[in-house]
């Protein structure tokens, strides 16, 4: 087997970004569903903006947010945008929500596996680190990840190299060993341009992007992970 170690983009891939859409649509009726999607292109396009207009690679960007903050910005624009009117409790109820994201219901056992093969596993993610902990730890995964890395201490976003580099610093190992796996197909090239193996979990059965290359390997849920890695389940 050519990889020691597997490296999960956090949300879109270990936990369902487009689950909050169910609170969403309690609160506006018919809105739920438009709300998540704006809501995840909006934190998406913010951390693009930052790390694009000032990507210092010694002191990270000066416009840089948490992840975090960024999330609540982008929630509150979307709102506007979409004429929602909302109470603060609305606000904070959806932020919450955010904080304890559902997993895809495979994932853990998919982990599991991987754990039980011996293989290292960490997350890469723009994440910060406490909204991570607080997704890690409500999803069941503590146990399952050996590195929980946030681009937060080089305040330069994916996909940003210096982001991708990370994996580096925690894990010795050579960039051929390690496998970087991630539903966001942008974030799939932008590994890939970095010089990882990638592999794209395609849940929505969409076209990967116009942009070469392709990932090196795909497939519909997580548990397309484990035919790459040649472990059975
Ligand atoms: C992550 C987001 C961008 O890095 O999916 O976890």
């Amino acid at each position: 087997m050519p990889f020691k170690a597997v490296v999960f983009d956090a949300y879109g891939t270990l936990f369902d970004v487009y689950s909050v859409q169910h609170l969403a649509e309690q609160m506006f009726p018919g809105k739920g569903a438009a709300l998540a999607l704006a809501w995840r292109d909006k934190q998406i396009e913010y951390t693009r903006l930052i790390t694009q207009s000032d990507p210092d690679p010694a002191k990270g960007s000066r416009f840089y947010q948490s992840f975090w903050d960024l999330t609540r910005l982008s929630l509150q624009y979307c709102l506007d945008r979409l004429q929602l009117d909302r109470t603060q409790g609305q606000d904070e109820a959806l932020m919450g929500q955010y904080a304890k994201l559902s997993p895809f219901p495979e994932n853990l056992e998919v982990l599991r596996s991987i754990k039980r093969h011996g293989l290292t596993t960490a997350i890469l993610s723009n994440g910060s680190p406490q909204m991570l902990d607080s997704a890690v730890h409500s999803a069941g995964m503590a146990g399952l990840l050996d590195h929980v890395i946030s681009v937060d201490g080089i305040r330069l976003f994916k996909t940003a190299p210096q982001a991708y580099a990370l994996v580096q610093e925690s894990i010795a190992l050579p960039l051929e060993q390690i496998l970087f796996v991630s539903s966001n197909a942008w974030d799939a090239l932008g590994a890939n341009w970095f010089g990882l193996h990638t592999h794209w979990v395609n849940r929505q059965g969409l076209p990967f992007e116009a942009l070469e290359p392709r990932p090196d390997f795909s497939g519909a849920d997580l548990r397309s992970v484990l035919q790459t890695l040649e472990l059975e389940e």
